[in-house]
């Protein structure tokens, strides 16, 4: 089998590092891919390729589609699958042979509209934070709304906005001032229409499921580090770092997300007419011991994937390919019972402004841990080519012992400018010995 990873993340990276290890695939291309899956080999033998795309072009996936003779298309970012890239190939004579990993424009409105995915949650009694959406013309009623709720308010950009489109404000007039702002297009034409809704304490974890529209399998969890700084403050990043098992998703939390978000999800998918077959991406809040939607997203997370290949037992490529024929439920796809502790180095400044361009070293004397590449580019020596550089992952048979071998790993790894958060996992080890 021939297959295609689009995108050029560690997300993509991880996925690749992955499906070279099931014999069933005979070659597989990045596209772009980074430096990092331009490293990795088949069991074949076979080096992966990357080759030249943009992923939202879809003329030119195509191009590659057909040039390399892919069967299966595994698609890592959200944006192809809210453009559409599987109705594309879908309509097209010469790619409709290809499966696709990912959902068609439909189903990922899940992702690409918070406010169809509130409405789709409270039509299928999914619990999650109450709200209310408004368009730039409800100015005045939305402001009627957020002063019945408590503060902080949480305002979202009603499409996609590249992980920013969030504003969590404890301040009423700020997050008056903040509505208006996103009513009048600061995150882009699609951030016009407003999500308002509760805020909701708790702890955050990230669930997975592979499904075949019938058939899912639930992927490892992980807990992804969103802020920049230590103790979760400052500014929101794409993730920081990430851990797996998550201690507090425990069989009893597992079973309520299963039987009230899980299932209900892909009976309501199933019931609207939607054929999804794919990664679905369950953003959770633990309020108490009660999971709450926070967000779908129709793909992986990035960094948490750089985690959950590290404990996934089983032929990924196999259950992807299983899509086609909804036989996912044949497939052996469990969770290992390591621990994984993925930290990530991002370039100074992020998430702000940054400089980029500068040499990596000390890759080669990491031994005991992977290094999936994320912001890099290589011309003579591997550099600096992002905000979020990399994402050193490490397996052990503890919390402790993963978390302290990825950072001895990374200790050996430098750029100029270098920042990583020097607490990840440090939450859950106290929660532990509470
Ligand atoms: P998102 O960009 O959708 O991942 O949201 C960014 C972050 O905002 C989430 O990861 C949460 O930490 C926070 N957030 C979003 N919605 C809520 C909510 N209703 N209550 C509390 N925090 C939230
Ligand atoms: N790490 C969060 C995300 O991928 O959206």
């Amino acid at each position: 089998m021939k297959v295609l990873v689009l995108g050029s993340g560690g997300r993509e990276h991880a996925l690749a590092w992955k499906l070279v290890q099931s014999p069933l695939v005979d070659e597989l291309y990045a596209g772009p891919g980074n430096p990092g899956t331009a490293s990795l080999i088949l069991t074949n033998g076979k080096h992966v390729q990357n080759i030249a795309l943009f992923p939202n072009d879809f003329q030119s996936v195509k191009k590659m589609l057909l040039q390399y003779h892919i069967d299966m298309l595994v698609v890592g970012p959200e944006e192809p699958l809210v453009l559409g890239i599987k109705d594309f190939c879908r309509e097209q004579e010469e790619l409709r042979h290809i499966l696709v990993i990912g959902p068609d424009s439909k189903g990922a409105r899940l992702e690409g509209s918070k406010d169809y995915a509130k409405g789709f949650m409270t039509a299928w009694g999914i619990p999650t934070a109450r709200y209310r959406t408004f368009t730039a013309e409800q100015y005045r009623q939305a402001c009627i709304f957020l002063d019945s709720l408590n503060p902080p308010y949480v305002l979202k950009a009603d499409g996609l906005a590249a992980g920013k489109g969030v504003v969590v404000e404890p301040n009423p007039q700020k997050a008056r001032h903040c509505l208006k702002e996103m009513m009048e297009g600061r995150f882009g034409p699609a951030g016009k229409k407003v999500v308002i809704e509760e805020f909701l304490q708790g702890t955050e974890v990230s669930v997975f499921i592979l499904t075949d529209g019938i058939h899912y399998k639930i992927l490892p969890e992980a807990k992804d580090y969103k802020r920049i700084g230590e103790h979760d403050l400052g500014p929101n990043t794409g993730g920081m770092g990430a851990v797996s098992p998550v201690c507090f998703a425990d069989a009893a939390f597992m079973k309520k997300v299963e039987e009230r978000i899980i299932k209900p999800t892909l009976e309501g998918l199933s019931r609207e007419g939607c054929d999804y077959r794919g990664f679905i991406f369950f953003g959770l809040m633990n309020c108490k011991g009660e999971p709450y939607v926070i967000e779908y997203n129709v793909r992986m997370g990035d960094p948490e994937t750089e985690s959950v290949v590290m404990r996934l037992a089983g032929d990924l490529a196999s259950a992807c390919m299983s899509l086609k024929n909804r036989t996912l439920g044949e497939e052996t796809l469990v969770a290992k019972n390591n621990h994984c502790v993925t930290v990530v180095g991002v370039s100074g400044g992020y998430p702000d402004t940054y400089s980029k361009g500068y040499v990596i070293k000390g890759l080669e004397k990491v031994r005991d841990a992977t290094v999936f590449h994320m912001g890099t580019t290589s011309a003579q020596e591997t550099m600096t080519a992002g905000g979020r550089v990399l994402a050193v992952s490490a397996s052990g048979s503890t919390l402790k012992a993963a978390r302290e071998k990825a950072y001895r790993q990374l200790s050996y790894i430098s750029y100029r400018n270098m920042y990583y958060r020097k607490d990840i996992g440090e939450d859950l080890i106290n929660m532990i010995n509470k």
